[in-house]
């Protein structure tokens, strides 16, 4: 049986990865600050798929426990066959005249972290010439509205960087962008609907097409048509009309407020 590590896996897109690949036999180690949320949901996994769930509460935003998790990751005993980069946590505040501190851990833990955590996953994976990595972006990516665009897109360039120098390895990397997502990203900022219910996607679709894409080795995976065409279309924009639309104030209070929680 196959071992997962995923990040973020207390809520929104992690929980939902932590239910379908224990679904799908594969035991998991979970990571995220609330330890009572991942004991609660080890529980649970154990339980309802029978697979090993191991709990690993770590603040991504602090380097040593980002090592504490590189080392599980290096352990040659305990190999972890799937890395899911998931936690994402947020800044809420324009960056100019904006607590500094509060994107610069917004920072360490979706850039920093997930390089820390993808070299220590390579590595191991190469040498056992067999493994995936999965690193959530965000069709932000593509914008311009705040560190959260610019901290995704890093996340979207590395990841396809990676898969450059992985290729024939035996081990892929996929950057996952997903558009809106139900989840407690929202909830935890506070944020009321203001989009139409056409915008949003929910957790379950998102990780199942993930997961497919993680299967096919694909290097971008765009959940969802409606996000798989848009995505296309910005990236064909002239990054004039990108900057426009990223000025608009609704889009970026709901970035700001995506990357708040
Ligand atoms: N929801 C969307 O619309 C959307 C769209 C595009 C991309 N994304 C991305 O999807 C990913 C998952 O977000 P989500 O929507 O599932 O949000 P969520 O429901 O709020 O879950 C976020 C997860 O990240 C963890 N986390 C936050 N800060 C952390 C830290 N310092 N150290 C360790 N773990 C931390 C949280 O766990 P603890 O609180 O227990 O630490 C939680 O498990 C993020 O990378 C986000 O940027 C989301």
């Amino acid at each position: 049986m196959a071992t997962v590590l995923i990040t973020g896996a207390s809520a929104g897109l992690g929980l939902e990865l932590a239910w379908q690949l224990a679904t799908a036999r594969h035991d998991v180690v979970l990571v995220s600050r609330d330890a009572g949320r991942l004991e609660r949901l080890a529980g649970q996994l154990r339980a309802a798929a029978g697979v090993d769930a191991e709990v690993l509460p770590a603040d991504l935003a602090e380097r040593d426990q980002v090592e504490k998790v590189a080392q599980r990751l290096r352990d040659p005993d305990r190999p972890v066959s799937f890395l899911a980069n998931n936690a994402g946590l947020a800044v809420g505040e324009p960056f100019v005249g904006g607590d500094l501190a509060a994107h610069e851990r917004a920072h360490e833990v979706m850039v920093r972290a997930v390089m820390v955590l993808s070299h220590a996953a390579a590595g191991a994976m190469v040498e056992r010439g067999r493994g995936a990595i999965l690193n959530v972006s965000s069709i932000a990516a593509l914008t311009a509205m705040g560190t959260y665009s610019a901290d995704k897109a890093w996340v979207r360039t590395f990841t396809e960087a990676l898969a450059i120098e992985l290729k024939g390895t035996g081990v892929t990397a996929t950057a996952l962008c997903p558009g809106l997502v139900h989840t407690e990203f929202h909830q935890r900022a506070g944020i009321t609907d203001t989009y139409p219910e056409i915008a949003w996607l929910n957790a379950d679709s998102v990780v199942a097409a993930a997961l497919a894409d993680v299967r096919r080795g694909a290097v971008i995976s765009t959940p969802s048509l409606r996000y798989g065409i848009l995505s296309e279309v910005t990236r064909l924009l002239p990054r004039a009309a990108v900057r426009a639309v990223s000025s608009d104030k609704r889009l970026r209070r709901h970035v700001a407020q995506e990357s708040e929680s």
